[in-house]
């Protein structure tokens, strides 16, 4: 009874067990050796490996290339230094005594590459791979990304010993495979500028949560950090400062240190709202609000303007030759039609061609889709499909609003395909990381329509993360870990027990705790997930 009651409290607050019994020590001692995401089959002996980094080596099989060569180095050396912390006191036993747990040391990792290495990550590549840790490991994969993720998992499952005088490696066998295709981040550099070498540990971190689409919210209304070379005023007058602009080079190294982890960079511009910065520099693309006769600010695109459209063909052009995916994000959220119908221009217009304002949205997104490169394949913002523009079947649509189940539903019944994001949005500060864990959009679904079929237009979701609150010193640790959320509900098996945060397994909680930690010492200051507890970094 007495526990009940505690457990119960527990629900009300994730910070205090009960307000009159508290133990000490850390709320959620961390897991040993555990992988977050869970991958789909794992079975764990308790047995172990010691691992001594001089009496270690990985062996390459089959295929090989750049992609695979940097990542053995990258985990060589996360292997060696990052496993339980920098205080450790590891000695190396060359001659330690074998007992019935104890099976020896693991002495080798033998990776089998069955296919050449492609070059860029896409929507429908291969993520899945085979792991058996034992005294000579071995990795399979058929495909270069499904290597870079088993690579992840194997140095999740080493641990420091009790003593920390060892590393140790259970004997596991694993087969994984992502549940969603699109697992996604989104980060705004509009509203603060983040520096490279954040967006760069925002990739790391994407890494360690088998994320895979950075969805980059490069500019907004607030400022136009993205350096055009054709347009080079765009951010000249609409970057916050002259220091704070990503140019080609930037999004060069950006692109490749993605792609060398198996992520994809895909480019938010957009339109036609959020778009005031443009027009710093070039006001004819914008729309005059006006109060009675008088004109109070600047609103979206014109979309009465062949001038709108050149210069975005343009602009979308350089664009999609700096990033290589073939998804482009246009946007096309939250338009102010008020401010359309404002505009005494744009009202003669709309009553010559007896168009509504919400029309005019309608002929933007369908003048502005044909202008992406013939390859090249629209992510939108929900509102579009909303209002009846007709999208091409590999568009994406991506979810945000408020009745995300209907919505999905009717997107779903019309024959595309979407994105969820609704319940994922990490600027919600009040949300920890189990208000994410919860929702499953494909379980959403079903549990209303009942229909397996239906579900496969589900391709993924993405968390977001919105920046008029974060900057340089808070990104990281308002993300992580609350992001490993939404990256383990899109890679893991379903959960459908899952049914409110009281049902998150306990054993969750223990492995986000493990989790955190491993991101804090590979350089991601993560915050505490679920209240008191400490990592050894
Ligand atoms: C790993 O092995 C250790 C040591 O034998 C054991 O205590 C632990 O339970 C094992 N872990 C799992 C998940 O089986
Ligand atoms: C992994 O093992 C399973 C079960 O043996 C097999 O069906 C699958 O094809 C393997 N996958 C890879 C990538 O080797
Ligand atoms: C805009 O383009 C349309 C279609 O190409 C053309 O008919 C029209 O004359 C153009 N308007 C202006 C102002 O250039
Ligand atoms: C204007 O559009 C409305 C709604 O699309 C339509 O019902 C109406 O007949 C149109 N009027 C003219 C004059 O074309
Ligand atoms: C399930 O959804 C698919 C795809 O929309 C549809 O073709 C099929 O008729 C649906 N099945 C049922 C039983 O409603």
């Amino acid at each position: 009874m007495l526990k009940w009651i505690i457990t119960a409290v527990c629900f009300g607050s994730i910070f205090v067990d009960s307000f009159w019994v508290v133990k000490p020590g850390p709320k959620y001692p961390p897991t040993k050796g555990e992988v977050w995401p869970k991958p789909q089959y794992e079975t764990k002996e308790n047995t172990f490996y010691t691992f001594n980094p001089s009496h270690f080596k990985v062996k390459i099989l089959d295929q090989t290339c750049d992609i695979l060569t940097n990542a053995i180095e990258r985990y060589s050396y996360i292997v060696k230094s990052k496993i339980g912390g920098r205080n450790r006191n590891i000695k190396i036993r060359s001659h330690r005594k074998h007992n019935e747990l104890h099976r020896g040391m693991l002495s080798e990792l033998d990776i089998t590459l069955s296919a050449p290495c492609e070059e860029y990550p896409y929507l429908d590549m291969d993520e899945s791979y085979n792991l058996t840790v034992s005294a000579t490991s071995k990795l399979y994969s058929s495909s270069i990304w499904g290597v870079l993720r088993g690579l992840e998992t194997f140095a999740q499952l080493f641990y420091l010993s009790d003593d920390r005088n060892e590393i140790r490696i259970n004997t596991t066998q694993i087969s994984d495979f992502p549940r969603y295709k699109h697992r996604g981040l989104l980060l705004d550099t509009s509203r603060h500028y983040i520096t490279i070498s954040n967006i760069l540990k925002t990739l790391d971190a994407m890494t360690m949560n088998k994320m895979n689409v950075f969805h980059w919210h490069i500019v907004d209304d607030q400022s136009f950090p993205y350096q055009s070379e054709i347009f080079p005023e765009l951010s000249e007058k609409g970057a916050y400062d002259s220091s704070m602009v990503y140019t080609k080079e930037d999004i060069e190294r950006i692109v490749q240190y993605a792609r060398e982890r198996g992520i994809r960079v895909i480019p938010e511009f957009d339109v036609p709202g959020h778009t005031v910065s443009w027009g710093n520099s070039h006001p004819s693309l914008l729309t005059e609000c006006y109060e009675g006769e008088e004109v109070i600010g600047m609103g979206p695109m014109d979309p009465t303007k062949n001038t709108t459209y050149k210069l975005l063909r343009d602009l979308f052009q350089e664009v999609q030759t700096w990033f290589p995916d073939k998804y482009f994000h246009v946007g096309g959220d939250e338009v102010q039609l008020d401010c359309w119908k404002s505009n005494p221009e744009l009202r003669q217009y709309m009553k010559r061609n007896n168009l509504t304002a919400a029309d005019l949205h309608t002929l933007f997104m369908r003048n502005v889709i044909p202008l992406l490169a013939e390859n090249s394949k629209p992510i939108v913002w929900q509102e579009v499909f909303d209002e009846g523009v007709t999208l091409s079947k590999d568009t994406l649509i991506q979810v945000w609003k408020y009745n995300w189940i209907s919505e999905m539903i009717s997107i779903l019944y019309s024959g595309q395909k979407l994105l969820f994001s609704s319940t994922w949005y990490l600027d919600s500060i009040t949300s920890q990381w189990t208000d994410f864990y919860v929702f499953d959009p494909r379980k959403m679904v079903y549990d209303v329509m009942q229909n397996q079929t239906l579900l496969e237009g589900i391709v993924g979701g993405e968390a977001c993360m919105w920046g008029e609150m974060v900057d340089d010193r808070n990104v990281l640790n308002r993300v992580w870990p609350r992001a490993s959320a939404v990256a383990e509900r899109l890679w893991s098996a379903p959960t459908y027990h899952i049914i409110s945060k009281s049902s998150i397994p306990i054993e969750a909680y223990h492995r986000i705790e493990e989790h955190t930690c491993r991101m804090i010492r590979r350089g991601i200051d993560a915050q505490p997930p679920s209240g008191p507890g400490f990592c050894v970094v």
